[in-house]
């Protein structure tokens, strides 16, 4: 008999293709996510999950485990791995493995689309031309926007994406790249002349800052109150992150006060974001809903990622990325 495997959503075709040969799989078919009571249901024989990273249904903790007693391995189809609990799972011996590299290039593609459509007003003016606003007697003053180019960009995270994006920042904007990370990279130094720095020194220096750090405890709203006060006035703040990473109440409060020129979000600290966010209302703030990873090509590779990651360790074998053994 085949191990039963459990996953939140709907896999790819070619993908399950390929996992058939070694499980049976139970698929989430309504809309979104599986909803947590039934996936709870669901788990009590199966001996894999396949799931989402940012979702908090998904999200691995000792209830869950205890309703899935013959689990073993947990595959994320996301970089983000924030949804494991990693004592809990080390503790019942679950291993846990996400889809690092296949998305790095996207994610950075998404990061320079936020700061360029929040430096060049791109959502805002969009609004404004297909409402009619455009008129002979437009004051061009008032829709001027900020370079990108040749200014200086402060990447917090330096991790793979991290560094895709500091290569788009040197060679594509010829901008100058400071970052701040738990470790020196000097390959990224030699390659893009990124420049360590502290946080402090990152926050006060830069005219973009990105935040690309995993979520972990150390990183929990690593950007608050303090931090907003010492960017510049003309700063723009990007987070690609998790919304966990930033004190929302505070980014809320430093675009209201004019601390910060804008930010651009594809994280919320609660998600969905709730409409009446504040942060949805300003014409400052590009918002796009978690779509780091989300382009077709990209997403089918971390589901194939996911799908050899998880079929490895049903058949005993090391998975290619374990992110807890
Ligand atoms: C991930 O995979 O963790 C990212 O959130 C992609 O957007």
């Amino acid at each position: 008999m085949k191990p039963k495997v459990y996953s939140t959503y709907s896999i790819p075709e070619h993908v399950k293709e390929f996992m058939t040969d070694y499980c049976d799989i139970i698929e989430w078919r309504g809309d979104g996510r599986t909803p947590r009571d039934v996936l709870l249901a669901e788990i009590a024989d199966v001996k894999g999950l396949y799931t989402g990273g940012s979702s908090m249904v998904g999200r691995i903790d000792e209830e869950l485990l205890n309703h899935a007693p013959h689990l073993k391995v947990i595959s994320n189809v996301s970089v983000g791995y924030n949804n494991f609990d990693v004592e809990v799972m080390k503790k019942r011996n679950v291993i846990g493995t996400n889809t690092p590299h296949v998305l790095d290039e996207t994610v950075a593609d998404l990061a320079f689309a936020l700061i360029l459509a929040t430096a060049r007003r791109i959502t805002e003016l969009d609004r404004f031309i297909k409402d009619g606003s455009w008129k002979p007697t437009t004051n061009y003053h008032e829709i001027y926007g900020k370079d990108v180019h040749s200014t200086t960009l402060g990447i917090i995270g330096m991790g793979r994406i991290g560094e895709a994006i500091a290569r788009r920042a040197k060679f594509g904007f010829n901008m100058d790249v400071l970052y701040y990370n738990r470790n020196r990279k000097p390959e990224a130094e030699e390659k893009y002349g990124a420049e360590y720095c502290d946080l402090t020194s990152l926050l006060t220096r830069s005219d973009y800052i990105v935040l690309m750090t995993p979520l972990t405890p150390e990183t929990f709203q690593i950007i608050g109150e303090k931090e907003f006060k010492m960017m510049k006035k003309s700063a723009v703040f990007i987070n690609v992150s998790r919304g966990q990473t930033v004190d929302e109440q505070a980014l809320i409060r430093a675009l209201q006060n004019g601390e910060i020129y804008g930010a651009g979000l594809d994280v919320f600290e609660t998600e969905p974001v709730n409409p009446h966010n504040p942060l949805l209302q300003m014409s400052n703030v590009v918002a796009v809903p978690h779509i780091g990873s989300a382009t077709a090509r990209t997403e089918a590779a971390m589901a194939m990622r996911a799908a050899e990651n998880l079929v490895a360790v049903l058949r005993g074998k090391e998975p290619i990325d374990p992110v807890i053994k």
